[in-house]
């Protein structure tokens, strides 16, 4: 860090800093400010209200809090805008434009005179970008997040966003809901401001960033629309002040061991896949990768103790009326890496002893009576998964976790749309759905089209679950038996790109193993064979960078050129 502050810091280049201040003073006191103002600890605030963005409804009222906070404390309080993405407003998926927010943040971080940074974020990929940004640039920064929504009334049934989305959406495709009534949920799926309701991306991303120390105690789980969010909201500003005079930057934060903590969480929660892809994308920033191996033996001794959906059953509201991250950190006290500093000053192990007491609940279970045990999330290897893949085991179908069927393939997330309601379609409930060309560069950007739907025509007979492989992502959102994020991709010569339609697949969750049933010779003669899609020489910009540089799902699909060299550490 610099030891310029406040309005000194990263000075314009005009070859003399004097009047690179002065002319900066010039101009912002075009803004009303006095020379009082001028003089306090900056602390910047990532603005990422955006109209495109519902799950960032509520961000002017948590900036004005900020700010509150901030002056409070002595500091002056400006904001800034950045990218803002929301899951349904991202074309082709907002996978693909992480990394421009994480470098736009990154940038603005650099650019700025700032001596601190309150990140607000919320949905899905912002907060990732965010955490990514502030490795890379390692200013004092302070995560607060938009907050969960409430959950919502449809007919008799309460109802989220979006777990409930894809049940309807499924119940429509099998002719159980018409029309009228499809229409008539979408008022209400959504009911208020925040991001999804149950523990899918942006409530994982939010639990692991408050365990891994960068977000005050009590953030992740504070529904959007709570007063509390707001008084949240004015300490984390106050505390970005103290964090600025104490020099707590990210790198002192964000470490093997907290980061380790935050996959302990991920897993206790039965959280979204996507929370391992983007804490190896901010762990690749802070030069350790993650093995895979360790996490998945890491798994096996941590139980999912939450109930909420996809896995379970009660709301992100629920879950913060239980008392939010306290029951759950206390429950993990024994297997969390606790001498890890938190944005508070204070060490994990002191946050968790000050948080508020136990109470009568019955969403965060005790380790003795989990709700899932053996692993939310497990590692599987053998010659489908190349260099492995995984799947969220706590919310798939327990008798289809050892399964053997024959292989119906999806050449691309395009040829599955076109066919999958195809009444012709080669497929039984016991088939194996194979979609390839959907990782990271085949996409292009990883979409969550790994979800893959049941084929119409046995979704008509009852199916509700098959088993699903691909090199895709799934919202943190759904549920089924679905493999996921295979690596090395297809579009580079994976081996989903081997299989044929009619070859037998084995998977065998217990056993962690993803087997395609042909002989050794016969898959090396495949991989002789095989050809990789071409290039689309007209592809430029933004897409070109992302083509050329974007790493594969196990190193958080970062680009090369992001990453703090070789990583020389590993975790868990
Ligand atoms: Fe924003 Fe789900 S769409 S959190």
């Amino acid at each position: 860090m610099t030891d310029k502050k406040g309005m000194r810091r990263n000075l314009t280049s005009y070859g003399d800093d004097n009047f690179s201040l002065f002319l900066r003073k010039a101009f912002i006191k075009a803004m009303g400010y006095t020379e009082d103002s001028l003089n306090r600890p900056v602390i910047a605030i990532a603005n990422t209200f955006s109209g495109y963005n519902p799950c960032h409804a509520d961000v002017p009222k948590i900036v004005e809090a900020i700010k509150r906070g901030v002056m409070l404390a002595g500091g002056l309080p400006i904001e800034f805008p950045t990218i803002s993405l929301h899951e349904s407003f991202a074309y082709p998926t907002s996978m693909f434009m992480r990394n421009l927010m994480a470098m736009d943040t990154e940038e603005m971080i650099k650019a700025a005179p700032m001596d601190a940074i309150v990140l607000v974020g919320g949905c899905d990929k912002t907060v990732p970008a965010q955490l990514m940004a502030a490795a890379s640039a390692n200013v004092p920064a302070i995560s607060v997040v938009t907050g969960p929504m409430l959950s919502g009334t449809h007919r008799e049934e309460r109802v989220g966003a979006c777990t409930d989305c894809r049940r309807f959406w499924a119940k429509y495709r099998a002719g159980e809901v018409d029309q009228a009534e499809i229409e008539e949920v979408t008022n209400n799926l959504v009911p208020t401001g925040g991001t999804c309701g149950v523990m899918g991306t942006a409530s994982t991303i939010a639990c692991m960033t408050e365990a891994m120390g960068m977000m005050l105690p009590g953030g992740a789980t504070i529904p959007a629309v709570m007063a509390e969010r707001l008084r949240h909201a004015e300490t984390a500003g106050g505390r970005a002040v103290a964090m600025a005079a104490e020099g707590l930057t990210p790198d002192k934060i964000m470490t093997t061991e907290s980061l380790s903590n935050a996959l302990r969480i991920l897993l206790a929660i039965g959280g979204s896949t996507n929370g391992i892809v983007h804490l190896a994308a901010i762990a690749g920033r802070l030069g350790i990768k993650i093995d895979y191996e360790a996490f998945d033996a890491m798994g096996r001794e941590t139980p999912v103790l939450i109930d909420l959906k996809p896995s379970g059953q009660y709301y992100m509201d629920d879950l913060d009326k239980a008392g939010g991250m306290a029951p759950i950190l206390r429950e993990l006290k024994p297997l969390l890496n606790l001498d890890c500093l938190t944005v508070t000053g204070k060490t994990l192990g002191e946050v968790i002893d000050e948080m508020r007491p136990p109470y009568k609940q019955d969403v965060v279970r005790p380790f003795s009576n989990p709700i899932h045990s053996g692993g939310s999330i497990a590692f599987l290897k053998g010659n489908l998964a190349g260099d492995g893949a995984i799947i969220k085991q706590s919310a798939a179908t327990e008798e289809l976790l050892v399964h053997t069927g024959k292989a119906l393939v999806f050449e691309s997330v395009q040829d599955l749309a076109d066919r999958i309601d195809d009444p012709d379609l080669d497929v039984t409930a016991d088939s194996v759905l194979v979609m390839r060309n959907a990782g990271p560069k085949g996409a292009p950007g990883m979409p969550e089209a790994g979800y893959i739907p049941i084929p119409l025509k046995l979704a008509k007979q009852g199916v509700k679950d098959m088993v699903r492989i691909s090199d895709a992502r799934m919202s943190g959102t759904a549920f089924g038996t679905i493999v996921l994020h295979a690596t090395p991709e297809s579009a580079i010569g994976g081996p989903l790109a081997l299989v044929e339609n009619g070859d037998m697949i084995s998977l065998n969750v217990p056993d962690r193993t993803l087997t395609l049933d042909i002989s050794d010779e016969e898959f090396a003669k495949r991989n002789a064979a095989l050809t990789l899609p071409a290039d689309d020489p007209k592809k430029r910009g933004y897409a070109r960078l992302f083509n050329d540089h974007v790493m594969q799902a196990d190193a958080g699909c970062d680009f090369d050129f992001l990453i703090s060299g070789e990583p020389d550490k590993m975790m868990p």
